[in-house]
């Protein structure tokens, strides 16, 4: 065994001899610590394979109900259809965000099913929980709480009771006795992730791991596991708003980019089943700047409001932000706007938002976003049973955008009347739908309709 110290990013795991000031992996600034690692010395024993062997692919025997429902739709399809057994799904986000709240509503739909459910908690004491869990509802008998964060203790349990699904708050807390660094540490997350991975795939055991996203201080952030478990959940949303999106990052098992949208209330998250309807809440009536756009999340079509405020600069320098959406697109588009259509936006401010505090990065929002600008400058407001959507290009083009039949009729059971949408996509229409549908091929005959 020798001793050695190794200089880790808390940002993304990047690894190296001496300190650096900017990690090359992921380009931040200070953000390496100093780790004692102790590794084992190598040893080149000759190893016998005996029984093992390589296993032919049609060999190989799915069980069919390989996927266990959480009964919380909204995270079923996050997944790809359920919990697969044997996987290690990591739960990011921040701080009071709901992670606990959600994994332990899992907890709940799993016991009532009768599922072996044992949740590990290094956060939160027995008493905690069980306020918690009172809150949130009846807890099913098969489920086992313990406040534990030594792993060699909890890999020893989980071995001996032999659970189904495994869900660990938070992966920070945990720690190895055999690695000198403290809990939350880079080798710490990293060495809890790998022994969690061996009982998940080992046992086919499913297991949850909740991860805080930090900005700053020494706990090491979820993107350092990301590339080691199977699936990626990210909770975002306003801590002021009530509702959270969990978004899907990474998944072995489905397709990435499904969200989910979850109501935070008195008891509990609930899921929300139509979220355009949540997005549109509120919204105000002739003003200007004010576009409904629709976006697509995964294989869902969601109704946006996008809001721009222009107006004249004060400074030299004129003033533009986003929330929301990307910052350098809603640049690029303004420009679009004062090259091809001879806008006179350079000495405007604007200041961009996507209400409800989704973030959305779609091209089709770029339409909206052209609209929303031309509407707020010009001071006229857009009809609200009007929809628009398309990407954008650099010489004003309007271009096509896929999944088309599902955004027309989102669009229609919301009620709106017209669309304004790529012409190029009109063609690619296969529904029959009461809704006007104005197709337009660059920018300029979009102001036309403002
Ligand atoms: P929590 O799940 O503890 O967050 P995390 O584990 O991500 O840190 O969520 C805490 C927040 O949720 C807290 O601000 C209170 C709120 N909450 C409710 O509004 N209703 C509820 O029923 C519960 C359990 C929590
Ligand atoms: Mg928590």
């Amino acid at each position: 065994m020798g001793k050695n110290n190794i200089f880790y990013c808390k940002e993304c795991g990047y690894e190296s001899a001496k300190w650096l000031g900017q990690c090359p992996g992921c380009r931040e600034w200070n953000t390496f610590v100093e780790e004692a690692v102790m590794k084992k010395g190598s040893s080149h024993k000759s190893i016998s394979t005996g029984e093992l062997k390589p296993s032919k692919l049609s060999e190989i025997s799915l069980k069919s109900e390989e996927r266990t429902k959480t009964e919380l739709d909204e995270l079923d399809r996050v997944l790809g259809g359920g919990i697969v057994s044997g996987s290690l799904v990591l739960v990011g986000g921040d701080p009071g965000i709901g992670k606990s709240t959600l994994l332990l509503q899992v907890c709940k739909n799993l016991s009532e099913k009768g599922k072996n459910v044992l949740y590990v908690s290094g956060e939160e004491s027995l008493k905690q929980i069980k306020i918690r869990a009172n809150r949130i509802g009846n807890m099913g008998d098969s489920l086992s709480l313990l406040c534990e964060t030594n792993l060699d203790i909890i890999e020893e349990i989980i071995r001996k009771y032999k659970p189904e699904i495994v869900v660990i708050d938070s992966i920070q807390t945990m720690f190895k006795p055999d690695i000198s660094s403290a809990p939350g540490s880079v080798s710490q997350v990293r060495e809890s992730t790998n022994v969690l991975m061996q009982i998940a795939k080992g046992l086919s055991i499913s297991v949850f791991v909740v991860g805080h996203v930090t900005k700053e201080g020494v706990v090491a952030g979820p993107r350092v596991l990301e590339h080691m478990v199977d699936t990626v959940l990210y909770f975002e949303g306003d801590r002021h708003a009530s509702y959270r999106v969990l978004r899907g990052v990474k998944n072995r098992f489905g397709s990435t980019n499904e969200i989910g949208v979850f109501e935070m209330n008195e008891t509990g998250l609930c899921e929300v089943k139509n979220p355009s309807e949540f997005m549109l809440m509120g919204r105000p009536e002739n003003a200007s700047g004010s576009v409904i756009t629709c976006s697509v999340e995964g294989t869902r079509p969601i109704l946006l409001e996008i809001q721009a405020l222009v107006c004249k600069t004060n400074f030299g320098i004129p003033r533009r932000t986003s929330a929301g959406t990307d910052y350098n697109r809603v640049n690029l588009l303004m420009a679009v706007l004062e090259k091809r259509a001879s806008l006179q936006i350079n000495d405007c401010d604007a200041y961009i938002n996507i209400t409800g505090g989704i973030k959305v990065n779609e091209p089709a929002l770029d339409l909206g976003i052209i609209m929303a600008v031309v509407s707020s400058y010009k001071n006229r407001p857009v009809d609200q049973y009007t929809v628009a959507f398309g990407e954008v290009g650099l010489s004003g083009e309007v271009r096509s955008v896929n999944m088309i039949d599902q955004r027309i009729s989102e669009c229609e059971k919301l009620g709106f009347k017209t669309c304004i949408m790529p012409q190029s996509s009109i063609a690619n229409i296969k529904k029959k739908t009461e809704m006007k549908l104005i197709g337009v091929s660059n920018i300029i005959d979009v102001i036309r309709y403002i």
